[in-house]
C-alpha cells in the first residue's frame, strides 16, 4: 500500500515539477532537501535531463548513490535552482540557516542560483528571525574569541556550538559560534551588522534570497515568492 505523503515531502515533490531538462539543480541539505533528492532522482530515472550541484559533502554523497550527475562547485559560474530546507522564515522571506555544518556552500548556491526554492513545513514559520533558534555564526579557529568579543559589544550572547565532548567544526574546518540578540533588532539590521564583523566567515542569516517558499501544511502547499 502507498503510504501517504508528509508535509515535507509534498513540498519536496512540488519543487521537482518546477524543475526542466537541461538546468543545473543546487541540492540543499537536510530532511527536506533529502526528500527532494529522492524525488529528482526517480524522474531523472523517468527520463528528466539535468546536472546537480551539492551543498555539502552529505548531500553529494546522496545525490551519488541516487544516481544523480554531480558537477563541483568550482567549475560552475552559473546555477539555474538551489532547492533547500530552512530552520525559520520570516514573513518578509527572511531565512534562518546553518544547523548543519555547511553554511557557506549553502549561501553561495543561494546567491548564485537564478531561483531559490525554500521547502518547509509550517513549524519552521516564525514571527522574527532568532525565535527558535540562535543564530549561527561560522568563525575562523583563530578569530573566535575576538569575533566573539565584537559580538558580545553590539550586545549579542552566546558561544561556541558543542558537538559531544568537543566543538562543532564546518565541513571546511570552521568553528560555529550559536548567538541571540536583542528581539528588537530586525534580521536585515542584523544581517548587515553580522557582514560587518571581521573574522565572521559566514552567518545564518539569508536575507533578500529566496525566490520562493512552499509550505506544506495541512497536506496542501502554499507558496509565497
Ligand atoms: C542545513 O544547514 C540547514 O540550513 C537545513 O536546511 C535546515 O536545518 C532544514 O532541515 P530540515 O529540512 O531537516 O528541517
Amino acid at each position: 500500500m502507498t503510504q501517504p505523503l508528509n508535509d515535507k515531502q509534498r513540498v519536496a515533490h512540488e519543487a521537482v515539477n518546477m524543475i526542466h531538462d537541461g538546468m543545473v539543480v543546487g541540492l540543499g541539505t537536510g530532511s527536506t532537501a533529502n526528500y527532494f533528492i529522492n524525488e529528482l532522482a526517480r524522474r531523472c530515472v523517468e527520463g528528466l535531463k539535468i546536472k546537480t550541484v551539492a551543498s555539502s559533502i552529505i548531500s553529494s554523497n546522496r545525490a551519488q548513490h541516487m544516481g544523480l550527475e554531480i558537477v563541483s562547485m568550482e567549475h560552475l559560474s552559473h546555477i539555474d535552482v538551489y532547492v533547500d530546507g530552512a530552520d525559520e522564515v520570516s514573513p518578509s522571506m527572511a531565512l534562518l540557516k546553518g544547523r548543519g555544518s555547511d553554511l557557506v556552500r549553502e549561501k553561495l548556491l543561494a546567491n548564485a542560483s537564478n531561483q531559490f526554492l525554500v521547502l518547509v513545513d509550517n513549524s519552521k514559520l516564525v514571527e522574527r528571525i532568532g525565535q527558535n533558534y540562535p543564530i549561527p555564526i561560522e568563525v575562523a579557529p583563530f578569530s573566535w574569541e575576538l569575533v566573539l568579543a565584537s559580538l558580545i559589544k553590539m550586545g549579542g550572547k552566546g558561544g561556541l556550538r558543542p558537538n559531544g565532548d568537543g566543538l562543532a567544526v564546518t565541513s571546511h574546518g570552521s568553528l560555529v559560534l550559536d548567538m541571540t540578540f536583542d528581539p528588537s533588532i530586525d534580521s536585515q539590521s542584523l544581517n548587515d551588522m553580522l557582514n560587518s564583523v571581521p573574522g565572521v566567515v559566514e552567518h545564518g542569516i539569508f536575507e533578500q534570497l529566496a525566490t520562493a517558499i512552499l509550505i506544506g501544511e495541512n497536506e496542501q502547499v502554499t507558496q509565497i515568492t
